[in-house]
C-alpha cells in the first residue's frame, strides 16, 4: 500500500494538481485513482445516530463526550482540521491544535522535502503552545495527516511531551490513500499505559464532509 502510494504520490507531485495543496484549503492530495480507490471506506456507510445529548442542567456521563475529552490534532492543509472540528461538534470536546513554533512552509513541494528530512533526522519540532489542565482529560482524540507513511514528526514531539497513561486514545488520520500505515502500533508502543481504540481513517476528499463517518465511528466506539 505504502509503496503504491509513494509511486503515485511522486508521480502526482510532478503534475499540476499540486496547486490545490496550499495550506488553509481542503487540499486534494497528489494521488492517482489507484490511491484514491484504496482509501479505507469502512466508515463511509449510512449511519443512524441516536440523540444522546444531555438535557440542560444534566451531566453527560458518556465517556468521550463533553468536558473529559480533548481533540488534539495537527493539520497542514486543513483536511485533518475538518475532521477534528466535526468531532468537536459531535462530542463537545475541547480542542488543542498542535501548531509548530516555527511554521512550516506554504509550498507543498518544499514541505515534502522538509517532512522527509525531519523523518530521517528523527526530529522533534517544537510545539508553539501547551495543553492546559491535561490531567483533567480522560479521552484524547488524536488526529494527524499521514506524512510519508508515518505521523508528522511533531506528533512525536507531542507524544514525548505528554503522558497518556490511563487515558483512552481515539486516533484519526487523513491521507491520500495510505490510511494509518503503522502509526496506531507506533502510538501503542510509545504510550503503553494508554488504551488505544480503533481509529478513523479518511481520504483527503472524504475529510471535507466527515459527518457520517465521524458519527458512525463515535457510535461504534461508544464515545457519543
Ligand atoms: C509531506 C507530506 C507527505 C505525505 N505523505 C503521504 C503518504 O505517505 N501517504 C498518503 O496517503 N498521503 C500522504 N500525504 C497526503 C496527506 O496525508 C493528505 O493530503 C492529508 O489529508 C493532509 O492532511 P492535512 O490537510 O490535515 O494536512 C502527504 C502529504 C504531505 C504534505
Amino acid at each position: 500500500m505504502r509503496k503504491r502510494f509513494v509511486i503515485s504520490f511522486l508521480a502526482g507531485c510532478t503534475m499540476t494538481v499540486l496547486a490545490a495543496c496550499s495550506p488553509g484549503e481542503q487540499a486534494e492530495p497528489a494521488v492517482t485513482e489507484t490511491a484514491q480507490e484504496s482509501v479505507e471506506t469502512e466508515n463511509s456507510g449510512e449511519t443512524e445516530t441516536e440523540e444522546t445529548a444531555a438535557e440542560p442542567g444534566e451531566m453527560d456521563e458518556t465517556p468521550g463526550a463533553g468536558g473529559d475529552a480533548l481533540v488534539v490534532y495537527f493539520s497542514w492543509s486543513g483536511n485533518t482540521r475538518s475532521v477534528a472540528e466535526e468531532i468537536e461538534a459531535q462530542t463537545g470536546a475541547d480542542v488543542f491544535e498542535i501548531v509548530p513554533a516555527e511554521p512550516y512552509t506554504d509550498d507543498y513541494d518544499t514541505l515534502l522535502e522538509i517532512a522527509q528530512e525531519e523523518q530521517a533526522a528523527e526530529a522533534r519540532p517544537e510545539i508553539a503552545d501547551s495543553v492546559e489542565n491535561w490531567e483533567d482529560y480522560e479521552v484524547i482524540y488524536l488526529g494527524y495527516p499521514n506524512w510519508w507513511g508515518d505521523m508528522p514528526m511533531i506528533l512525536y514531539s507531542f507524544l514525548d511531551s505528554y503522558d497518556l497513561s490511563g487515558k483512552t486514545v481515539a486516533p484519526f488520520v487523513t491521507s491520500g490513500g495510505s490510511g494509518f500505515s503503522g502509526t496506531i502500533g507506533t502510538i501503542e508502543s510509545l504510550e503503553p499505559g494508554a488504551e488505544v481504540l480503533e481509529g478513523l481513517s479518511l481520504g483527503s476528499s472524504q475529510a471535507a464532509q466527515p459527518e457520517e463517518a465521524v458519527a458512525q465511528w463515535l457510535e461504534e466506539l461508544g464515545l457519543n
